[in-house]
């Protein structure tokens, strides 16, 4: 199997005092999706930014291909492909949602003209191409969403971190938005996805991880966990039409 496009090894965050990840491994192949799912407050936010660069490492090591996280700047690690999309989206919201999407192109410029990767981005969101003049401000939460992933595709990552895609959604938008990552995972794209929405993560990943308190508290192929008596009882509920949420 080639290197992982992530790699990281006891890893270590604290705010002051408080450690709030503590000897979190986890790796991220080409190609592969893989969710971490914990409740609020376990560390997810956290981990995102310590692996954007955003927050400094305690203590461990954190790897993207051959970049050091701890001391490589965020733009670098975009620009290597890279691509954070943050809790609460992040979208330039004075502007319109063409002006988005070539500020993000203008990053990272492609040899074709920055039509040709806009094309592809609103034949995946044809949504926001409806929208395309329309100030990225006054789009719903679920289509500022889905503008926040199309900036992170026109620069062409290899690796999207996502945290909490779904939070706020109503359930058309959460089912549209879950079609689209899975689109995304079957394109080859790699996929770290935090989620409180653990049924719908653990159908999309090949592989999960639950966070509880800074720790992994459970890992493994993604399918098994859904099926692990502790998961189910922990995070999934009990569904008295599907007594089974596998197959759900
Ligand atoms: N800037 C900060 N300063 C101090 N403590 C913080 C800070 N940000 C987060 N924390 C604490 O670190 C822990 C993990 O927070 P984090 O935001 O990573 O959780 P989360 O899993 O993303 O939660 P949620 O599901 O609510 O988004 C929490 O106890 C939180 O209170
Ligand atoms: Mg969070």
């Amino acid at each position: 199997m080639s290197p992982p496009l992530l790699s990281v090894q006891g890893l270590h965050v604290s705010y002051g005092p408080i450690r709030a990840l503590r000897g979190i491994d986890l790796q991220v192949h080409a190609g592969e999706t893989v969710a971490i799912v914990g409740a609020n407050g376990a560390g997810k936010t956290t981990l995102m930014k310590a692996l954007s660069g955003l927050l400094p490492l305690a203590q461990g090591s954190a790897r993207f291909l051959n970049h050091d996280i701890h001391h490589t700047p965020t733009h670098i690690l975009a620009h290597a492909g890279m691509l954070h999309v943050p809790e609460g989206r992040g979208t330039l919201q004075r502007m319109a949602v063409e002006e988005n999407l070539r500020l993000a192109w203008e990053i990272r410029p492609s040899a074709a003209p920055f039509e040709s990767a806009r094309d592809g981005v609103y034949q995946r969101f044809p949504r926001l191409q409806e929208r395309c003049h329309q100030l990225a401000g006054n789009l719903s939460g679920g289509e500022q969403q889905m503008l926040a992933i199309a900036r992170a595709l026109m620069n062409r990552p290899q690796l999207l971190l996502l945290d909490e895609p779904s939070m706020g959604l109503s359930p058309r938008y959460r089912q549209e938005l879950f079609q689209i990552l899975a689109d995304l995972r079957d394109s080859g794209l790699g996929i770290l996805l935090v989620e409180q929405n653990v049924r719908s993560a653990l159908r999309l990943a090949h592989r999960a991880h639950v966070l509880s308190q800074g720790v992994f508290t459970a890992s493994g192929a993604a399918a098994d966990m859904a099926r692990d008596p502790a998961v189910v009882a922990g995070y999934l509920g009990h569904d008295p039409f599907n007594p089974n949420p596998a197959t759900a």
